[in-house]
């Protein structure tokens, strides 16, 4: 068992911690407060690699490990989570799920400008009547010969209004129920796309978040990743690994917050001591460190288990429960320490527990963790 980074895994969470600080701290209250797509920043992120980072480098990307591209998750969301679920989308979900399933040519046409950040990916699964039951895709794709016709309307998508391809997700024979279930790639240029209204979010207020509507819109056959039924599958797939994006993502909230609330607890006094001095905020901030690291063997043992190409569903949906329960509960104590600087904009730790709540919800409720979990469990 080997719990130490290496030379290469150290030089890459610098260099994430470094961009966090210098390119993504300036601003981040202001780009939440007005919902300001960091457009300048996901660019740079691109150009330095944080986009592809996993992609074999014969398309554009960085050939990292899992475990490099969760570090630098951690370290960008600790500063800026926004900027951090578009990476996560981008490389998780879009670059992995076209690398994995995708034909030679949509790899060359998709892949690699993806993964060299040239252009941005989305991921369209979640409907307003399919949320957690994934399965029941009213979105429909209708065989025309060389292209099929896609209606339907698609929620909650990150990067709607930047992203230029997106994997979606639909119905190509519903009376199969989920092995009529399809995957494909679709640009948003294309004749029929619409972009919804923009959704007034609690948190992570910069990233952008719409819906989509397909209007009779042709999408050309060889944009189908994998076989006709296999969609489901597919984005099943897809979300187990890109769990360990999210599940990173909260770590790093629940890090910076618990850095903001032992710098605050050493700086201000309270009946005389300082605040860490009272066993009351000490307690609390031993609690924090102890269930952000136990979040972290979960991560890093994800990691691991996806390099070795091993089923993830199970460790996946325990890492990401973890993490998003531990994000909650030790941004709701930050907050707590601070107390009624807590509660303002200026000191982070309010913004980081609106940004904690989102990471129970996406990639996945706390409660479809559970059931992935409980499933594995008592499988015969
Ligand atoms: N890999 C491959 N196949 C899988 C799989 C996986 N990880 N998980 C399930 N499957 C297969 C099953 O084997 C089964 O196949 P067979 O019928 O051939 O045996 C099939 O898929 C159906 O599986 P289930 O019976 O388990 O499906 P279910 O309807 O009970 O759903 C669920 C289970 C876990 C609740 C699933 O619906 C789910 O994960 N829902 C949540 C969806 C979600 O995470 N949405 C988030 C949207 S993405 C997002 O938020 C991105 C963003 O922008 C931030």
């Amino acid at each position: 068992m080997e719990f130490g980074l290496t030379e290469e895994h150290l030089m890459i969470q610098d260099a994430a911690k470094e961009f966090a600080r210098q390119e993504l701290l300036e601003g981040v209250t202001e780009r939440d407060e007005n919902g300001i797509y960091p457009a300048d920043q996901i660019k740079k992120m691109g150009e330095l690699g944080f986009m592809g980072m996993m992609v074999d480098p014969k398309y554009g990307g960085g050939g990292m490990d899992t475990l490099s591209y969760s570090l630098a998750m951690e370290e960008i969301s600790k500063v800026d989570a926004a900027a951090a679920v578009v990476m996560s989308v981008n490389n998780s979900l879009v670059c992995w799920g076209i690398e994995k399933f995708g034909t030679e040519e949509q790899k060359q046409k998709f892949l690699v400008p993806l993964a060299e950040g040239r252009v941005i990916g989305g991921f369209c699964l979640s409907e307003p009547e399919a949320g957690s039951d994934a399965t029941k895709q009213r979105t429909t794709a209708v065989d025309k010969g060389d292209y099929y016709v896609m209606n339907g309307t698609k929620n909650w998508i990150t990067s709607a209004a930047h992203a230029q391809y997106f994997i979606v997700i639909a119905a190509t024979d519903p009376s199969k129920g989920h092995k009529g279930i399809s995957a494909f790639i679709v640009d948003r240029d294309s004749e029929g796309f619409e972009l919804g209204p923009k959704e007034n979010k609690m948190g992570m207020r910069a990233s952008d978040t719409h819906s989509i509507m397909f209007n009779d819109m042709k999408v050309p056959k060889e944009n189908r990743i994998g076989d006709e039924g296999f969609g489901f599958k597919l984005a099943m797939s897809i979300l187990s690994g890109g769990r360990i994006g999210i599940a990173s993502q909260a770590l790093g909230i629940a890090q910076g917050a618990l850095d903001l609330a032992v710098q605050y607890s050493k700086e201000r006094k309270a009946f005389g001591k300082f605040l860490y001095e009272h066993q009351s905020v000490s307690f609390k901030l031993a609690d924090m460190e102890t269930e952000i690291q136990a979040a972290r063997l979960l991560i890093h043992k994800s990691c691991w288990m996806k390099d070795q190409h091993m089923d993830l569903n199970h460790f996946s949906a325990m890492a990401k429960l973890k993490a998003a329960e531990t994000a909650m509960h030790v941004t709701t104590e930050a907050v707590q320490i601070h107390g009624g600087y807590g509660y303002v904009r200026e000191y982070h730790v309010e913004r980081l527990m609106r940004e904690a709540k989102l990471t129970q919800i996406y990639e996945g409720t706390s409660e479809v963790q559970k059931i992935v979990i409980s499933r594995t469990l008592t499988r015969d």
